[in-house]
């Protein structure tokens, strides 16, 4: 969602606001703005667009030592200059930026009016700066505390009020706040990727919290003024400094760097000897972890379809029900949960508020709750009793990719693990390790066709609807596939568990449908084959994605992708990564916004 920055020190604010800005801007693109403290006031720049439209109206040479920064992903208001954050109280003095969703907007919104209070834009963070000003009376910090009193929704705030050129007030319920700390200087941040190279200690804010951030202090208390002492974390070795290197987009290095990340997933946790695998993160609740009866994984989107093909796995080797639920669903139907119930929650941002509130959910009602994850020391990571990291890497590009085949990698793990303290015995489990250790080189084999994918996705570029099928935890991949493609590429796609197709979709297809199935050889794959005949007996235009020694597909499809030989339950993953290349290609072939496509951002961080 929006990305947030700011700095007070005794260097110039703009190069670290607009570097941060940058580098936060897969969160939120649709508009950015800066608001500036110095000699001349207060100002505030925004523009609609992007932060390199930003860079053009704030110069970097600005001498303001305060300010802070916003890029947004519009919730309230469509992208317009008037309602890109930072927000203005109505005498000027009081700049505000928001993260987040303030849900009474609407009547403090027109009690402001008929005070006679002028909003400038749709949004719903403006009442909140029009509340810090009615509370107003010399001290910014307590105005802010009040004025959150009044408020119900999510926010992580920075607040700076012209009379109080030394501080910069910050709050956060929901929405990621940290606070980097430099000698004599410190830095806001919504994500650790902003602080990299600026300061490599940092203050993580928790909800209810407020913090006054001064240059060479930083002081956080409850929104009940209770103070809190706060140990500062070092920023995590691993985080890199975002670059795209010799690629196109972010996107297409994320899908070409999945051997490593794959094998990042896995490194350190194979116990080949023992037929099983460690996981460190889980040790603590292990006791727990063995005797429950039930799991349920939820999660949002591609974290989701993840999920969906963990069903599959964990029940096929644990031998217990598993259920997938969507975590946006999850707490408003009253789940049926218990202590012998352990929820599983999936998260590449490890921010998502539908997973976090599923989770809290969860807990509340007594069930043991593990968290996978990509980002270290996220809300979901510290939201859960024990879980598992995935080590991808930061994921730029908007559209989830080294994520997911790095969830299964772990979902695998999982099942291996639990497995081996049931009933899976040693030669499965150690095929399952000898599968892992082959998968780097099997994904690289893929990638290496790359060439062949792109042609096939030109074709597909013409079309404007397509038709993913697949049957097992293929359907999943299907799903999956087809998410990737309409994201990107904005063509219409729908998965569907290949023999449902009969029941109704099977309608939409003519010669001006492509029909994309993925049939690697498992249990299903006869029954996959008639599937496509059905297709083609209604003129579809078949792609297959298949196993390199088939010999029936080759004739029934019109095109054929072919993946390397393996263990089923390494085939959603390799059977993945042509789908990921397909949708790209296709998205750039129609010219699209690839990293950054419409709509969408990163991390989503409302409900
Ligand atoms: C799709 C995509 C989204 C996310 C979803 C959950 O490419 O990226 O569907 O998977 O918003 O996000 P995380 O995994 O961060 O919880």
């Amino acid at each position: 969602m929006c990305g947030i920055v700011g700095y007070i020190g005794p260097k110039p604010a703009v190069p670290y606001l607009l570097d941060g800005l940058k580098r936060l801007e897969y969160r939120g693109y649709d508009s950015a703005g800066v608001a500036l403290l110095g000699e001349h006031g207060l100002q505030v720049l925004k523009t609609v667009g992007k932060v390199s439209q930003l860079s053009l109206k704030v110069s970097r040479a600005r001498s303001e030592h305060v300010g802070f920064g916003h890029t947004r992903w519009a919730t309230h208001g469509v992208p317009s200059e008037a309602n890109a954050h930072p927000h203005l109280s109505a005498d000027g003095k009081i700049a505000l930026i928001h993260n987040g969703i303030i849900e009474n907007y609407q009547p403090l919104r027109e009690e402001l009016k008929s005070e006679g209070v002028l909003f400038r834009s749709e949004t719903d963070t403006e009442v909140l700066v029009h509340l810090i000003a009615r509370h107003y009376h010399g001290d910014l910090a307590e105005a802010v505390r009040i004025a959150l009193g009044l408020i119900s929704g999510a926010y992580g705030i920075c607040v700076l009020h012209q009379n109080e050129p030394d501080r910069i007030v910050v709050a956060k319920m929901g929405s990621p706040l940290l606070i980097g700390l430099g000698a004599d200087e410190s830095f806001i941040a919504s994500d650790q990727q902003a602080l990299v190279g600026h300061s490599d200690r940092f203050i993580v804010l928790e909800d209810g919290e407020m913090a006054v951030v001064r240059a060479t202090d930083v002081s956080v208390f409850t929104v009940d003024m209770q103070p809190v002492e706060r140990e500062a974390i070092e920023l995590a070795e691993e985080l890199e400094r975002i670059d795209q290197g010799d690629y196109a987009h972010f996107m297409l290095k994320e899908i070409f760097e999945q051997p490593r990340t794959i094998s990042d997933a896995f490194a350190g946790r194979l116990l080949p000897e023992e037929g099983g695998v460690r996981l460190g993160g889980i040790a603590p609740v292990i006791d727990r972890l063995k005797a429950c009866k039930r799991l349920i994984l939820t999660a949002c989107g591609t974290s989701w379809h993840a999920a969906l093909v963990g069903e599959y796995i964990l029940e096929d080797m644990l031998r217990i029900p598993v259920e997938v639920e969507y975590a946006s669903e999850f707490r408003y139907r009253n789940p049926v949960i218990d202590e012998d119930c352990c929820v599983i929650a999936i998260s590449q941002s490890g921010e998502t508020a539908d997973t976090l509130a599923a989770m809290k959910e969860a807990k509340r009602k007594g069930a043991l709750v593990l968290g996978i994850c990509n980002r270290v020391g996220s809300a979901i990571a510290r939201e859960s009793h024990a879980g598992v990291y995935l080590h991808a890497g930061p994921e730029i590009g908007v559209a989830s990719t080294k994520a997911f085949t790095s969830q299964l990698v772990v979902l695998i793990l999982l099942a291996v693990h639990m497995g081996r303290l049931r009933n899976l015995g040693y030669n499965h489990g150690r095929q399952v390790v000898d599968e892992l250790r082959a998968l780097p080189g099997r994904v690289q084999e893929i990638l290496d066709s790359s060439e062949h994918i792109r042609a096939i996705a030109e074709k597909l570029a013409g079309h404007n609807n397509a038709l993913y099928l697949g049957r097992g935890p293929f359907f999943p991949v299907a799903l999956e596939g087809a998410l990737k493609l309409k994201e990107i590429s904005y063509i219409h796609a729908e998965g569907y568990p290949a023999a449902e197709m009969k029941h109704g979709p099977i309608a939409l297809i003519d010669e001006n449908m492509p029909v994309i199935v993925i049939a690697p050889r498992d249990d299903n794959y006869d029954k996959v084959i008639s599937n496509i005949q059905e297709v083609r007996a209604r003129r579809g235009k078949v792609v297959v994605v298949a196993t390199r020694a088939d010999t029936k597909l080759a004739e029934l499809a019109d095109e054929i992708i072919l993946i390397p030989e393996a263990q089923p339950i390494t085939l959603p993953i390799l059977a993945a990564i042509p789908l990921q290349l397909m949708a790209y290609y296709t998205a750039v072939k129609r010219g699209c916004d690839v990293d950054q496509p419409r709509n969408l951002a990163k991390s989503v961080t409302v409900e």
